[in-house]
């Protein structure tokens, strides 16, 4: 599929260029969420295929006979395909932090040969296809276009969302010359993945970027109607539901307790970063972050307001913990953002997740309840659901605790000796 802004030259017709790349070998860089899944699928699709990461875990959990994994890149086996899905976080202080990206880059340079392909799929700032990894790859002399082929890949995978894997989700490819985006196009296509070419790698990473600070604001915005709505006496939800009857002009967005996890959080930041670098902030952007980052306090603040005054000495229970329903994942977690702020405030507070399996390091020292309605040190007298997970019967959550507190709005609101209270 083809833009209205197309790619220099049309890949489909350079067929005779691309049956010189040999596609038989294909090693990616980061064996997580993101890599693996993409090392099966060219498994699958009849290619040999090296995973590569320094993470014991990771490479545990990849291991079996479709992929060969290791530490580092193999030895005198150079792949033809080199595929770099590792982390792009943000560091301490918010800021990008590409340590990964360079490293990973550093490995592929050194294994590098001549007619290989290189595809960039870690989400990162406009201008790291050309400016970061062209130079990396460059610096024993290869060409790039000619000797060694390049192109930005973005990830747009929605994890626990069915019906959006990787076959079923047009994956943008943008490159700095037609070369390497025909033998980027070619290289989907042998692994069933639709793709949609763009005119460049900047035009790729920005739309990987602007999608996931379309969610951020439309999410922030959502976080910060929900309190006003429900001041009002209207259900958010109702209200969102009634609005997205518009055939156009409306995606629906729902309220929560903050958008978590590795991606929506983070990757507007690295728009932002580049934004403030060429003069041209986004105050939107910085707004959307900052009403993010303050979601849980506001909620905190609303149960403090509910219980009198004081959260110190309540039994609370925080009921979900992961940064979205159904998958088993702490970055970022909203919820955990929560319990600690009402730790740090003196509250007997609790957790529980029906989807977590051990006991993660972000929520040592703050007890684990294995039912959501008894909290381990005496009568439970708040709920606030963290994450809705579907395991969740709403009606027994609304019922479990003198008062409930709401941040997404599914649980009816009622007053009463059982309070449920939208935040
Ligand atoms: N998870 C998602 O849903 C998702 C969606 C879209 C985009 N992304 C982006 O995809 C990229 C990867 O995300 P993820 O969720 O798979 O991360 P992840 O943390 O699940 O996995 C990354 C893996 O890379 C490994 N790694 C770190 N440095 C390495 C190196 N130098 N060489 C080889 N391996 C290395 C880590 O050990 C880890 O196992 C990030 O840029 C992320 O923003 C993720």
């Amino acid at each position: 599929m083809f833009l209205s802004n197309p790619p220099p030259e049309n890949p489909v017709l350079q067929g005779e260029t691309l049956s010189k790349g040999s596609l038989a070998h294909v090693a990616v860089l980061g064996l997580g969420y993101v890599g693996l899944p993409i090392a099966r699928a060219a498994s699958g699709a009849g290619l040999r295929v090296t995973g590569i990461d320094p993470s014991p875990n990771a490479r545990a959990r990849a291991d079996d006979r479709a992929i060969s994994v290791q530490p580092r890149a193999p030895a005198g086996d150079a792949p033809d395909v080199w595929i770099i899905a590792v982390p792009t976080p943000l560091d301490s202080r918010g800021r990008p932090d590409l340590s990964a990206v360079q490293s990973a880059l550093a490995t592929v340079a050194t294994g590098l040969r001549p007619g290989a392909l290189v595809l960039l799929i870690s989400t990162c700032q406009p201008g790291a296809t050309r400016a970061l990894c062209a130079p990396a790859l460059t610096s024993s002399g290869l060409r790039i276009g000619q000797d060694v082929f390049l192109a930005a890949s973005p990830e747009r995978e929605n994890p626990g969302q069915s019906g959006f894997g990787l076959t079923d989700t047009p994956r943008l490819v943008g490159a700095l010359d037609a070369d390497s985006l025909a033998r980027a196009v070619r290289f989907w296509e042998r692994l069933g993945v639709p793709t949609v070419a763009v005119a460049s790698a900047e035009i790729a990473e920005c739309a990987k970027l602007l999608e996931n600070t379309y969610r951020l604001v439309n999410i922030a915005l959502m976080g910060e109607l929900q309190p006003a709505f429900a001041a009002f006496g209207v259900s958010t939800r109702a209200v969102v539901e009634a609005a997205a009857t518009k055939p156009f002009g409306f995606a629906p967005f729902w309220p929560g307790l903050g958008a978590g996890g590795h991606c929506i959080p983070v990757d507007p930041a690295y728009l932002q970063r580049e934004a403030c670098g060429v003069g041209e902030p986004s105050s939107l952007i910085a707004a959307a972050l900052r009403a993010n980052r303050g979601r849980p306090g506001r909620v905190v603040a609303r149960l403090k307001e509910s219980l009198g005054g004081s959260v110190a000495g309540r039994r609370i229970m925080v009921a979900g913990v992961t940064y979205k329903a159904d998958v088993a994942d702490l970055r970022g977690a909203a919820a955990v953002t929560l319990l600690r702020q009402l730790k740090r405030r003196g509250a007997c507070v609790a957790w529980h997740d029906p989807v977590l399996g051990e006991v993660p390091v972000a929520l040592a020292g703050i007890p684990r309840a294995t039912m959501f309605d008894r909290h381990p040190d005496g009568e439970l007298e708040a709920l606030v659901l963290g994450t809705p997970h579907s395991a969740y019967a709403l009606s027994e959550l609304g019922d479990a605790a003198p008062l409930v507190v709401d941040p997404f709005g599914l649980l009816p609101t009622r007053e009463g000796t059982r309070r449920v209270v939208h935040a």
